[in-house]
Protein backbone atom coordinates (compact mmCIF):
# COMPACT_ATOMS: atom_id res chain seq x y z
CA UNK A 1 0.00 0.00 0.00
CA UNK A 2 1.14 3.61 -0.85
CA UNK A 3 0.33 6.47 1.04
CA UNK A 4 -1.51 7.42 -2.14
CA UNK A 5 -3.76 4.61 -1.90
CA UNK A 6 -5.30 6.66 1.13
CA UNK A 7 -6.83 9.67 -1.10
CA UNK A 8 -9.28 8.45 -2.94
CA UNK A 9 -9.46 11.51 -5.77
CA UNK A 10 -5.51 10.46 -6.68
CA UNK A 11 -6.91 7.33 -8.34
CA UNK A 12 -9.12 9.45 -10.79
CA UNK A 13 -8.41 10.29 -14.28
CA UNK A 14 -8.41 13.56 -15.87
CA UNK A 15 -8.75 14.48 -19.49
CA UNK A 16 -8.16 10.51 -20.08
CA UNK A 17 -4.64 10.32 -17.91
CA UNK A 18 -3.83 9.74 -14.30
CA UNK A 19 -4.05 13.17 -12.14
CA UNK A 20 -1.07 14.32 -10.58
CA UNK A 21 -1.93 17.01 -8.48
CA UNK A 22 0.68 19.44 -8.28
CA UNK A 23 -1.11 22.56 -6.89
CA UNK A 24 -0.88 21.33 -2.80
CA UNK A 25 0.21 25.31 -2.13
CA UNK A 26 -3.30 26.13 -2.77
CA UNK A 27 -4.83 23.14 -1.46
CA UNK A 28 -3.83 19.29 -0.55
CA UNK A 29 -6.16 16.65 -1.19
CA UNK A 30 -8.13 14.84 1.72
CA UNK A 31 -7.63 10.84 2.84
CA UNK A 32 -10.30 9.15 2.96
CA UNK A 33 -10.35 8.84 7.01
CA UNK A 34 -11.09 12.99 6.68
CA UNK A 35 -14.08 12.21 3.95
CA UNK A 36 -15.20 9.67 6.53
CA UNK A 37 -15.36 11.47 9.70
CA UNK A 38 -16.96 14.20 8.33
CA UNK A 39 -19.66 12.36 6.69
CA UNK A 40 -19.98 10.03 10.19
CA UNK A 41 -20.88 13.46 12.03
CA UNK A 42 -23.33 14.61 9.32
CA UNK A 43 -24.76 10.85 9.67
CA UNK A 44 -25.01 10.26 13.15
CA UNK A 45 -23.97 12.94 15.60
CA UNK A 46 -24.85 16.51 13.73
CA UNK A 47 -25.79 19.14 16.61
CA UNK A 48 -25.37 22.31 17.61
CA UNK A 49 -22.52 22.90 19.94
CA UNK A 50 -22.69 24.55 23.84
CA UNK A 51 -25.82 24.62 24.05
CA UNK A 52 -28.14 21.30 24.56
CA UNK A 53 -27.65 19.04 26.73
CA UNK A 54 -29.03 16.43 24.78
CA UNK A 55 -26.45 13.33 23.76
CA UNK A 56 -26.14 14.42 19.95
CA UNK A 57 -25.03 17.90 21.17
CA UNK A 58 -22.59 16.44 23.71
CA UNK A 59 -20.94 14.92 20.46
CA UNK A 60 -21.20 17.65 18.44
CA UNK A 61 -19.45 19.74 20.65
CA UNK A 62 -17.01 17.08 21.91
CA UNK A 63 -16.01 16.43 18.39
CA UNK A 64 -15.65 20.69 17.83
CA UNK A 65 -13.45 20.73 21.26
CA UNK A 66 -11.44 17.73 19.97
CA UNK A 67 -9.92 20.06 17.39
CA UNK A 68 -9.21 22.41 19.85
CA UNK A 69 -7.52 19.59 21.76
CA UNK A 70 -5.57 18.36 18.85
CA UNK A 71 -4.27 22.05 17.28
CA UNK A 72 -2.87 22.62 21.41
CA UNK A 73 -0.91 19.47 21.65
CA UNK A 74 0.15 19.29 17.92
CA UNK A 75 1.66 22.99 18.46
CA UNK A 76 1.78 23.02 21.71
CA UNK A 77 0.19 26.43 22.55
CA UNK A 78 -1.90 27.33 25.60
CA UNK A 79 -4.67 29.52 23.13
CA UNK A 80 -6.36 27.71 20.01
CA UNK A 81 -8.77 30.08 18.26
CA UNK A 82 -10.64 28.11 15.60
CA UNK A 83 -11.19 30.35 12.47
CA UNK A 84 -11.99 29.98 9.33
CA UNK A 85 -8.72 29.95 8.06
CA UNK A 86 -5.36 31.92 7.70
CA UNK A 87 -7.27 34.88 6.24
CA UNK A 88 -9.63 35.11 8.82
CA UNK A 89 -7.10 34.29 11.44
CA UNK A 90 -4.75 37.32 10.05
CA UNK A 91 -7.78 39.56 9.88
CA UNK A 92 -8.89 38.43 13.56
CA UNK A 93 -5.77 40.00 15.09
CA UNK A 94 -6.09 43.37 12.62
CA UNK A 95 -9.55 43.43 14.25
CA UNK A 96 -9.33 41.91 17.29
CA UNK A 97 -5.73 43.43 18.27
CA UNK A 98 -4.99 45.83 15.88
CA UNK A 99 -8.00 47.73 16.52
CA UNK A 100 -7.68 47.86 20.55
CA UNK A 101 -3.70 48.57 20.60
CA UNK A 102 -2.94 50.67 17.71
CA UNK A 103 -3.53 54.03 17.34
CA UNK A 104 -2.95 57.03 14.39
CA UNK A 105 0.95 56.78 14.10
CA UNK A 106 1.63 53.53 15.27
CA UNK A 107 3.95 51.98 12.51
CA UNK A 108 3.19 48.02 11.43
CA UNK A 109 6.13 46.22 9.71
CA UNK A 110 5.29 43.82 6.59
CA UNK A 111 7.59 42.35 4.32
CA UNK A 112 6.85 42.58 0.18
CA UNK A 113 6.75 38.73 0.24
CA UNK A 114 3.35 38.73 2.30
CA UNK A 115 0.01 36.83 0.50
CA UNK A 116 -2.34 39.06 -0.16
CA UNK A 117 -4.48 37.76 3.46
CA UNK A 118 -1.34 39.42 5.26
CA UNK A 119 -1.30 42.54 3.51
CA UNK A 120 -4.98 43.67 2.92
CA UNK A 121 -6.43 43.63 6.47
CA UNK A 122 -3.88 46.28 7.56
CA UNK A 123 -4.67 48.21 4.69
CA UNK A 124 -8.02 48.67 5.76
CA UNK A 125 -7.00 49.12 9.33
CA UNK A 126 -4.66 51.46 8.25
CA UNK A 127 -7.12 53.71 6.39
CA UNK A 128 -9.38 53.38 9.28
CA UNK A 129 -7.00 54.30 12.00
CA UNK A 130 -4.06 56.09 10.02
CA UNK A 131 -1.32 53.41 10.56
CA UNK A 132 1.48 53.43 9.58
CA UNK A 133 2.73 50.49 7.18
CA UNK A 134 6.56 49.35 6.44
CA UNK A 135 7.44 47.06 3.86
CA UNK A 136 10.32 44.83 3.86
CA UNK A 137 12.14 44.42 0.55
CA UNK A 138 13.07 41.56 -0.94
CA UNK A 139 16.76 41.00 -2.43
CA UNK A 140 17.31 39.39 -5.44
CA UNK A 141 18.69 36.38 -3.91
CA UNK A 142 14.97 36.13 -2.77
CA UNK A 143 15.42 36.82 0.89
CA UNK A 144 14.41 39.69 2.96
CA UNK A 145 16.27 42.15 3.51
CA UNK A 146 17.87 42.34 7.12
CA UNK A 147 19.07 45.33 7.39
CA UNK A 148 16.11 46.82 6.65
CA UNK A 149 14.11 44.80 8.34
CA UNK A 150 15.90 45.91 11.48
CA UNK A 151 15.88 49.50 10.49
CA UNK A 152 11.87 49.24 10.18
CA UNK A 153 11.52 47.93 13.50
CA UNK A 154 11.72 51.78 15.30
CA UNK A 155 9.19 52.00 16.95
CA UNK A 156 7.06 49.61 15.27
CA UNK A 157 4.06 47.89 17.17
CA UNK A 158 3.74 45.05 15.49
CA UNK A 159 5.07 42.48 12.69
CA UNK A 160 3.45 40.65 10.30
CA UNK A 161 5.52 37.91 8.28
CA UNK A 162 4.99 35.13 5.98
CA UNK A 163 7.13 31.89 7.34
CA UNK A 164 7.28 30.25 4.09
CA UNK A 165 6.46 31.83 0.80
CA UNK A 166 3.82 30.31 -0.96
CA UNK A 167 5.27 31.75 -4.60
CA UNK A 168 9.12 31.32 -3.93
CA UNK A 169 9.11 28.52 -1.14
CA UNK A 170 12.00 30.44 1.16
CA UNK A 171 11.43 29.69 4.22
CA UNK A 172 12.37 33.30 6.59
CA UNK A 173 14.64 33.27 9.12
CA UNK A 174 11.35 33.34 11.71
CA UNK A 175 13.47 33.07 14.82
CA UNK A 176 15.76 35.86 14.50
CA UNK A 177 12.67 38.13 12.81
CA UNK A 178 10.73 36.72 15.99
CA UNK A 179 13.30 37.96 18.61
CA UNK A 180 14.70 41.04 16.61
CA UNK A 181 10.59 42.30 17.01
CA UNK A 182 10.86 41.72 20.49
CA UNK A 183 14.04 43.11 21.18
CA UNK A 184 12.15 46.48 19.56
CA UNK A 185 9.20 46.15 21.53
CA UNK A 186 7.05 44.63 18.82
CA UNK A 187 5.09 42.02 18.70
CA UNK A 188 4.49 39.23 16.04
CA UNK A 189 2.30 37.44 13.87
CA UNK A 190 3.54 34.73 11.48
CA UNK A 191 1.97 33.44 8.37
CA UNK A 192 2.27 29.56 8.67
CA UNK A 193 -0.02 28.56 6.03
CA UNK A 194 2.84 27.07 3.99
CA UNK A 195 4.71 25.86 7.22
CA UNK A 196 2.23 23.88 8.98
CA UNK A 197 1.62 21.48 6.45
CA UNK A 198 5.29 20.44 5.95
CA UNK A 199 6.79 21.05 9.68
CA UNK A 200 5.38 20.46 13.47
CA UNK A 201 6.56 24.01 15.30
CA UNK A 202 6.35 24.30 18.52
CA UNK A 203 4.54 27.40 19.35
CA UNK A 204 5.61 27.93 22.86
CA UNK A 205 9.12 27.58 21.90
CA UNK A 206 8.97 29.26 18.73
CA UNK A 207 7.74 32.10 20.87
CA UNK A 208 5.53 34.01 18.10
CA UNK A 209 3.11 36.37 19.35
CA UNK A 210 0.41 35.17 17.17
CA UNK A 211 0.38 32.58 14.41
CA UNK A 212 -2.12 31.36 11.35
CA UNK A 213 -2.64 28.43 9.10
CA UNK A 214 -5.64 26.44 7.21
CA UNK A 215 -6.09 23.10 7.80
CA UNK A 216 -6.68 22.14 4.04
CA UNK A 217 -3.27 22.98 3.47
CA UNK A 218 -2.60 19.80 5.60
CA UNK A 219 -4.96 17.42 4.39
CA UNK A 220 -7.98 18.80 6.56
CA UNK A 221 -11.05 20.26 5.21
CA UNK A 222 -11.66 23.62 4.09
CA UNK A 223 -13.18 26.70 5.93
CA UNK A 224 -11.08 25.93 8.84
CA UNK A 225 -8.16 27.53 10.49
CA UNK A 226 -6.69 28.71 13.70
CA UNK A 227 -5.19 31.27 15.68
CA UNK A 228 -2.11 30.45 17.88
CA UNK A 229 -2.13 33.50 20.53
CA UNK A 230 0.16 33.94 23.22
CA UNK A 231 -1.44 34.39 26.87
CA UNK A 232 -0.68 38.44 27.09
CA UNK A 233 -1.28 39.05 23.53
CA UNK A 234 -4.71 36.90 24.00
CA UNK A 235 -5.45 39.26 26.87
CA UNK A 236 -5.14 42.49 25.01
CA UNK A 237 -7.72 41.03 22.27
CA UNK A 238 -11.29 42.22 21.88
CA UNK A 239 -13.49 40.57 20.23
CA UNK A 240 -14.28 41.05 16.23
CA UNK A 241 -17.37 39.71 16.10
CA UNK A 242 -20.35 39.72 18.27
CA UNK A 243 -23.27 36.70 18.48
CA UNK A 244 -23.90 33.75 20.00
CA UNK A 245 -21.24 31.73 21.81
CA UNK A 246 -18.97 34.50 22.82
CA UNK A 247 -20.72 36.05 25.30
CA UNK A 248 -21.12 35.20 29.41
CA UNK A 249 -24.48 37.30 29.48
CA UNK A 250 -26.78 40.01 27.48
CA UNK A 251 -28.94 42.65 28.92
CA UNK A 252 -29.92 45.42 27.26
CA UNK A 253 -27.89 47.80 28.33
CA UNK A 254 -24.57 45.66 27.21
CA UNK A 255 -22.72 42.22 27.47
CA UNK A 256 -19.97 40.45 29.10
CA UNK A 257 -17.53 37.68 27.27
CA UNK A 258 -16.84 34.71 27.67
CA UNK A 259 -13.11 34.66 28.84
CA UNK A 260 -11.82 31.66 26.61
CA UNK A 261 -11.21 31.37 23.06
CA UNK A 262 -14.95 30.76 22.77
CA UNK A 263 -14.91 34.88 22.79
CA UNK A 264 -13.45 34.77 19.50
CA UNK A 265 -15.68 32.62 18.67
CA UNK A 266 -19.45 33.94 17.43
CA UNK A 267 -21.84 31.88 16.13
CA UNK A 268 -22.57 28.25 14.98
CA UNK A 269 -18.72 27.27 14.31
CA UNK A 270 -17.44 25.04 11.88
CA UNK A 271 -18.34 21.94 13.47
CA UNK A 272 -18.04 18.94 10.41
CA UNK A 273 -14.92 21.03 9.58
CA UNK A 274 -13.23 20.54 13.48
CA UNK A 275 -14.10 16.38 12.98
CA UNK A 276 -12.65 16.19 9.53
CA UNK A 277 -9.27 18.21 10.82
CA UNK A 278 -8.65 16.04 13.87
CA UNK A 279 -8.86 13.41 11.84
CA UNK A 280 -6.26 15.16 9.56
CA UNK A 281 -4.03 15.46 12.41
CA UNK A 282 -4.89 11.53 13.45
CA UNK A 283 -3.50 10.43 9.84
CA UNK A 284 -0.45 13.04 9.53
CA UNK A 285 0.33 11.73 13.54
CA UNK A 286 1.87 8.62 11.85
CA UNK A 287 3.82 9.92 8.97
CA UNK A 288 7.27 11.07 9.45
CA UNK A 289 6.25 14.44 8.38
CA UNK A 290 10.38 15.69 8.44
CA UNK A 291 11.39 13.21 6.46
CA UNK A 292 8.68 13.33 3.96
CA UNK A 293 9.43 17.08 3.92
CA UNK A 294 13.24 16.34 2.52
CA UNK A 295 12.19 13.57 0.30
CA UNK A 296 9.84 16.75 -1.00
CA UNK A 297 12.10 19.50 -1.16
CA UNK A 298 14.73 17.04 -3.08
CA UNK A 299 11.73 16.34 -5.65
CA UNK A 300 11.31 19.98 -6.19
CA UNK A 301 14.80 21.27 -6.48
CA UNK A 302 15.85 18.70 -8.87
CA UNK A 303 12.34 20.01 -10.83
CA UNK A 304 14.45 23.48 -10.56
CA UNK A 305 17.20 22.15 -11.72
CA UNK A 306 15.83 20.66 -14.93
CA UNK A 307 13.57 23.64 -15.78
CA UNK A 308 16.60 25.54 -15.48
CA UNK A 309 18.33 23.61 -17.79
CA UNK A 310 15.07 23.42 -20.71
CA UNK A 311 15.69 27.31 -20.42
CA UNK A 312 13.16 28.64 -17.67
CA UNK A 313 13.60 30.88 -15.13
CA UNK A 314 12.89 29.56 -11.70
CA UNK A 315 11.61 31.88 -8.78
CA UNK A 316 13.53 30.42 -5.92
CA UNK A 317 16.16 28.68 -4.13
CA UNK A 318 15.37 25.26 -2.68
CA UNK A 319 17.26 25.18 0.59
CA UNK A 320 17.54 23.25 3.49
CA UNK A 321 13.92 23.93 5.15
CA UNK A 322 12.46 25.38 2.13
CA UNK A 323 9.43 25.20 0.99
CA UNK A 324 8.54 21.89 -1.98
CA UNK A 325 7.37 25.18 -4.25
CA UNK A 326 8.19 25.82 -7.99
CA UNK A 327 7.23 28.64 -9.49
CA UNK A 328 8.88 29.08 -13.14
CA UNK A 329 8.27 31.11 -16.15
CA UNK A 330 9.40 30.24 -20.18
CA UNK A 331 10.61 33.20 -21.83
CA UNK A 332 8.25 32.80 -24.93
CA UNK A 333 5.47 30.22 -23.84
CA UNK A 334 2.86 31.42 -22.22
CA UNK A 335 1.95 30.55 -18.48
CA UNK A 336 -2.05 29.86 -19.00
CA UNK A 337 -1.05 28.42 -22.10
CA UNK A 338 1.45 26.31 -20.50
CA UNK A 339 -1.18 24.84 -17.63
CA UNK A 340 -4.01 24.24 -20.10
CA UNK A 341 -1.63 21.61 -21.93
CA UNK A 342 -0.29 20.50 -18.79
CA UNK A 343 -4.11 19.47 -17.74
CA UNK A 344 -4.55 18.02 -20.97
CA UNK A 345 -2.40 15.40 -20.07
CA UNK A 346 -3.77 15.47 -16.17
CA UNK A 347 -1.12 17.45 -14.48
CA UNK A 348 -2.61 20.03 -11.88
CA UNK A 349 -0.41 23.24 -11.53
CA UNK A 350 -1.43 26.66 -10.74
CA UNK A 351 -0.52 29.74 -12.62
CA UNK A 352 -1.06 33.42 -11.81
CA UNK A 353 -0.27 36.02 -9.24
CA UNK A 354 -0.80 33.22 -6.09
CA UNK A 355 -2.21 36.08 -3.98
CA UNK A 356 1.51 37.84 -3.80
CA UNK A 357 0.72 40.45 -6.28
CA UNK A 358 3.54 43.19 -4.53
CA UNK A 359 6.31 40.67 -4.84
CA UNK A 360 5.41 39.45 -7.96
CA UNK A 361 5.84 43.33 -8.88
CA UNK A 362 9.41 43.29 -7.17
CA UNK A 363 10.51 40.53 -9.30
CA UNK A 364 9.41 42.44 -12.53
CA UNK A 365 6.78 39.76 -13.49
CA UNK A 366 2.61 39.31 -13.29
CA UNK A 367 2.75 35.70 -12.68
CA UNK A 368 4.33 31.89 -12.48
CA UNK A 369 3.53 28.97 -12.92
CA UNK A 370 3.76 27.07 -10.09
CA UNK A 371 4.43 23.34 -9.19
CA UNK A 372 4.19 22.23 -5.62
CA UNK A 373 4.48 18.89 -3.93
CA UNK A 374 3.15 17.38 -1.16
CA UNK A 375 2.81 13.84 0.71
CA UNK A 376 1.90 11.90 -1.76
CA UNK A 377 3.63 12.95 -4.99
CA UNK A 378 6.96 11.03 -5.99
CA UNK A 379 9.92 11.66 -7.73
CA UNK A 380 8.46 9.45 -10.81
CA UNK A 381 5.60 11.94 -10.96
CA UNK A 382 8.06 14.96 -11.46
CA UNK A 383 10.12 13.04 -13.70
CA UNK A 384 7.12 12.26 -15.68
CA UNK A 385 6.00 16.06 -15.61
CA UNK A 386 9.50 17.21 -16.95
CA UNK A 387 8.92 15.01 -20.24
CA UNK A 388 5.58 16.43 -20.40
CA UNK A 389 7.16 19.98 -20.14
CA UNK A 390 9.92 18.91 -22.32
CA UNK A 391 7.94 17.81 -25.27
CA UNK A 392 5.68 21.30 -24.62
CA UNK A 393 9.10 23.30 -25.11
CA UNK A 394 10.17 21.21 -28.06
CA UNK A 395 6.79 21.76 -29.71
CA UNK A 396 5.33 25.14 -29.51
CA UNK A 397 8.90 27.56 -28.06
C1 LIG B 1 1.26 32.11 2.68
C2 LIG B 1 -0.23 32.10 2.68
N1 LIG B 1 -0.90 32.89 3.53
C3 LIG B 1 -2.24 32.92 3.58
C4 LIG B 1 -2.99 32.14 2.75
C5 LIG B 1 -4.49 32.21 2.83
O1 LIG B 1 -5.01 31.01 3.28
P1 LIG B 1 -6.59 30.75 3.30
O2 LIG B 1 -7.06 31.05 1.91
O3 LIG B 1 -6.72 29.31 3.66
O4 LIG B 1 -7.19 31.66 4.30
C6 LIG B 1 -2.36 31.30 1.84
C7 LIG B 1 -3.13 30.49 0.88
O5 LIG B 1 -2.69 30.18 -0.20
C8 LIG B 1 -0.94 31.28 1.80
O6 LIG B 1 -0.28 30.49 0.96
Amino acid sequence: MSLKDDFPILSREVNGHPLVYLDNAATTQKPQVVIDAMSQYYSNSNANVHRAVHTLAGEATEGYEDCRRWIKSWFNAEKAILTGGTTEAINLVAHGWGRANLQAGDAIVLTEMEHHSDIVPWQILSEERGIEIRYVPVLDDFTLDMEAYIASLENAKLVCVVHTSNVLGVRNPVDELISLAHKAGAKILIDAAQAVPHDRIDFEQFNADFMAFSAHKMCGPTGIGALLVKNDAFEQMQPFMGGGDMIESVTTSGSTYQKNEHKFEAGTPKIAEAVGWSAAFDWMSKIDLPAHHERLLNIAKWTAEQLRGLGFTVYGRHQSGDGAVVSFLHPTIHSEDFARFLDAKGFAVRTGHHCAQPLLNRLGITGTIRASFYLYNTQDEAEKFIQIVQYIVEKFA
